[in-house]
């Protein structure tokens, strides 16, 4: 899980981490409201800064400056309700401003490659460190953590003597940041924490003016405070309700609707479909949908209805080689959400095999639902379903569907680190 600026801050405070003060606003009134208490608490400066679960929000205008508590207000009215690479700021942090002197890089991440952390450092931050990871490596310090040792303060000290601070207070002060974001990372399960730009202020002050943490979802039975963090309007709304009935659903960019049992055997079908699409426009898989094993009449029908309910998809392949999961359950599935939905809302390719695929068959013959054609094998499936995906007119307002899956929480965004990691 991705987590907000604002939320970033707020484990960075809790854990000794130096951040400024600052409060959220969903509105402009709110906005003023919030930056009238950081003025009477004594702030100068205030920074108004959009909310997003992308990069470059500073380069797209999201990040503004104000002097009073009305200019705030201007600044929030602009940023609320912009659009940053397909995601609507919903949210403002109105925070205290500081007086920059300079401008640090650091980021900690999991290096699965390796098998080990990689803290990455640099005393050249700011807005473009993807740029200078890629023209200027060297300026880039990188150094492996070993997760049974972590990072240390003699490791902290290791990084920033990389980074090419000069040995004294600068240098101490960011090495002891360095290892409370090292506390942040670990006692949070975190899997990306990153800092662009941790400054000195002019007062001599270390801050993090920036932060992007990426939880591992894998540890939330650990942290039920987590919980707390989803944001479920961020949420793909389909991955969210897809998630609900316990269905194993990843949303991706084609036009043909997959549906089978076993991650393996949907994998594959991704492929199968891929290929044959080749052959009829250029039709690609839509999702990735595994039902898993033994699954219910109820999980197929609400299976269906999701990837249906997906406005990018054309045309449904339903793959299922039947094993603990019998046949005949899939095809009163289908049958089931073609009544819930009052008819089949997109052709369906339907192709089973193995567990009671006769009595599966019988069921679809009895049903003579127009619009489903059955298939003997997997790519005789593919084949039909892409072809069928091909001659279907694309969903009106495709564009705005397309817009809507790249702007569901994407992982592209968040780790600028690995990025940069990866191409230098
Ligand atoms: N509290 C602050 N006080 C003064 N300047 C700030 C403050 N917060 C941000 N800035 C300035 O704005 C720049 C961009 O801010 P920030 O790093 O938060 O966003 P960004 O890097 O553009 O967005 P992203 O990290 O999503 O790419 C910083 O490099 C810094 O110069
Ligand atoms: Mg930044």
């Amino acid at each position: 899980m991705d987590l907000y600026e604002y939320q970033a801050r707020e484990l960075f405070r809790s854990h000794g981490v130096p951040v400024l003060g600052g409060a959220i606003a969903t509105t402009p009134q709110e906005a003023e409201a919030a930056a009238q208490r950081l003025l009477d608490g004594g702030a100068e400066l205030l920074v108004v800064k959009a909310q997003v679960k992308t990069g470059g929000r500073g380069k797209a205008g999201g990040v503004k400056l104000a002097r009073s508590a009305e200019e705030a207000r201007g600044r929030a009215e602009d940023i609320l309700g912009m659009d940053i690479k397909g995601h609507t700021v919903r949210t403002v942090l109105i925070s205290e401003g500081a007086d920059i002197d300079q401008e640090y890089y650091f980021s900690i991440l999991l290096d699965r490659a390796e098998r080990q952390y990689l803290a990455m450092c640099s005393r050249e931050g700011g807005v473009d460190i993807e740029t200078l990871a890629k023209e200027r490596p060297e300026a880039l310090a990188r150094i492996g953590i070993d997760p049974l040792e972590g990072l240390t303060p003699q490791v902290a000290q290791r990084i920033v003597q990389a980074a090419g601070f000069a040995p004294g207070p600068i240098a101490d002060q960011v090495a002891t940041v360095i290892t409370q974001l090292w506390e942040v990372f670990t006692t949070e399960d975190a899997t990306l924490v990153e800092v662009n730009p941790l400054v000195l202020a002019d007062d001599g002050r270390i801050l993090a003016l920036d932060g992007k943490v990426t939880l591992d979802d894998n540890s939330r039975f650990r942290h039920p405070e987590h919980e707390a963090l989803v944001d479920a309007a961020a949420d793909d709304p389909l991955e969210a309700r897809a998630k609900a009935a316990g269905l194993n659903y990843v949303r991706l960019e084609g036009e043909v609707g997959v549906l089978g049992n076993g991650a393996g055997l949907v994998m594959s079908t991704l492929d199968v479909v891929a290929a044959a699409g080749q052959e009829h426009g250029g039709m690609r898989p839509a999702n990735f949908l595994d039902l898993g094993g033994g699954s219910s009449v109820e999980v197929m029908a609400t299976g269906l209805e999701v990837v249906a309910s997906d406005p990018q998809v054309r045309a449904i392949l339903v793959n299922v080689f039947g094993g603990i999961t019998s046949c005949d359950t899939i095809a009163q599935g289908i049958v089931s959400a073609v009544e819930t939905l009052g008819g089949l809302p997109k052709p369906i390719v339907v192709r089973l095999d193995g567990n009671n695929a006769e009595a599966g068959h019988a069921i679809l013959a009895r049903a003579a639902i127009e619009g489903v054609t059955m298939a003997q094998t997997m790519d005789g499936a593919a084949d039909a379903v892409t072809a069928i995906a091909e001659k279907q007119p694309a969903a009106a307002g495709t564009a705005d569907a397309e817009g809507a899956a790249t702007g569901a929480p994407s992982r592209t965004a968040t780790p600028t680190a690995p990025t940069a990691a990866q191409e230098a």
